[in-house]
């Protein structure tokens, strides 16, 4: 063989690997939308602007198992979910909450509320808010990786909003409202903020 057969041949080679790198279809280290988990967690941003286009059942769905999946204390699983594509009851929550008012523009919403009755006792019932938010960022990436818009907007711990979204969806006592997340497609407005700053990290000591 000649020295120009087998460069010929390595590059060959270098190509198909490289083509196999890129493949999308790699479902390895690709999400739904073709991105790597880095990515996601890098793209995903608070989105308030949303087009008409519906979120189904089926997403809600796909939504709520990644909240699902997220580490609890004790893995207690103190949470319940509202999924809400009723638009009645969104418009209602979006006049009544200031600070959530793009739920009216929302096709879907989902509630993370925790579940008294499940958490832990004593000091620790405090950690359902930490699973909670967990399950929650799940939400919030998971929406990302499927080309959807979501945003955090608070219930917990202000009273006056707690009891708005309580009184809305009619939840029994044991049931904290920790956020409201509408959910909708993005009008593509929002971009991802870069929060990268070395000096709040600390190496081995303070
Ligand atoms: C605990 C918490 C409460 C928040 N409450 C609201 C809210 O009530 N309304 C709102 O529009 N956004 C709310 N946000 C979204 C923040 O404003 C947003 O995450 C922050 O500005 C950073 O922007 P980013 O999400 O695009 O990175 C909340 C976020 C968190 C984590």
């Amino acid at each position: 063989m000649n020295i120009q057969k087998t460069i010929n041949i390595i590059l060959a080679l270098c190509l198909l690997l490289l083509i196999i790198k890129m493949n999308p279809l790699d479902k390895n280290d690709m999400n739904d939308n073709g991105s790597s988990t880095l990515e996601i967690i890098h793209q995903r941003k608070s989105v308030r602007n949303y087009t008409e286009k519906k979120v189904s059942k089926e997403q809600l769905e796909t939504l709520v198992k990644a909240a699902m999946a997220a580490p609890t204390a004790v893995n207690k699983q103190p949470w319940a979910f509202i999924a809400i594509n009723d638009r009645a009851t969104l418009d209602h929550l979006g006049y009544k909450l200031p600070y959530a008012k793009m739920t009216k523009t929302a096709s879907a919403a989902i509630i993370v509320c925790g579940d008294l009755s499940k958490a832990l006792e004593g000091w620790e019932q405090a950690f359902w808010i930490q699973d909670c938010s967990a399950a929650s960022q799940n939400i919030l990436l998971a929406a990302e990786a499927m080309g959807l818009g979501a945003v955090w907007t608070a219930a917990y711990p202000a009273e006056d909003r707690m009891a708005i979204v309580r009184d809305i969806l009619n939840l029994p006592e044991n049931i904290i409202p920790l956020n409201v997340i509408p959910v909708g497609y993005p009008k593509g407005i929002e971009k991802p903020k870069d929060k990268w700053k070395p000096e709040n990290l600390h190496w081995d000591k303070w």
